[in-house]
């Protein structure tokens, strides 16, 4: 077989399909219809697709992981306590990371934390952003490995965030910060 070629592109509105099923197939939450149209008509939301260029069968252009994200004022944010102002403006920023996924075939290649790394390019690329942040459910082991590894700090646990079924399980909030914060 060929060697994986992957590279990075966005999220168009051929990939809704798809981008559905992914999401369905990995996440334990549901998400509604209308976060789908927003990301691949590029509303609100930010997104990046990876793709591996060596798929034969047409298939080189199809997802195998995405991150999707917004970005807004810092200030109405639940981390608006840990951000640093430099002037009464309140023009800074914060980059939400939504939701983050490789497919199983092709995880612990460093895809995801790539991916990780495009939304962290954009974010230091805004000159009053200051940060990166999600949440993550408290015992998603390889997702929390990520994080860690690309310096992104703990900086709280929520009790009962995520609620699955009618179970309330726990989650870390992970920041990143950036230009100075
Ligand atoms: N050879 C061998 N191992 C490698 C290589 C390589 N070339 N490159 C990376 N790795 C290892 C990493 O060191 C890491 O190891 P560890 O888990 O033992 O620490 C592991 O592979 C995973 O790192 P990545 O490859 O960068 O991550 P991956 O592409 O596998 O994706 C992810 C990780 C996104 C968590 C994936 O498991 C997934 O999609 N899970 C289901 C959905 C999910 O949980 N998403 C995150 C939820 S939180 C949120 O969405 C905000």
């Amino acid at each position: 077989s060929t060697r994986p070629s992957i590279s990075f592109r966005p999220i168009n509105p051929s990939d809704l399909e798809r981008l559905e099923q992914i999401h369905r197939d990995i996440f334990p939450i549901r998400y509604e219809s209308e976060f789908f149209q927003n990301v691949v008509n590029g509303g609100d939301i930010l997104s990046w697709a990876a793709v591996d260029r060596s798929r034969p069968d047409g298939l080189s252009d199809e997802l195998i992981g995405f991150v999707t994200a917004k970005i807004g004022p810092a200030k109405e944010t639940e981390i608006s306590d840990l951000i640093r102002y430099n002037s009464c403006k309140g023009e800074e920023t914060l980059v939400y990371i939504l939701t983050l996924g490789v497919v199983e075939s092709y995880r612990k290649r460093g895809i995801a934390k790539l991916l990780i790394k495009e939304v962290i390019k954009y974010a230091s690329s805004v000159p009053v952003c200051r940060g990166v942040y999600l949440h993550v459910i408290a015992h998603n082991n390889p997702a929390i490995r990520l994080y860690k590894r690309m310096s992104f700090r703990c900086v709280r646990r929520l009790h009962g965030f995520y609620i699955i079924n009618g179970q309330h399980f726990d989650s870390f909030l992970f920041v990143y910060f950036i230009n100075g914060s």
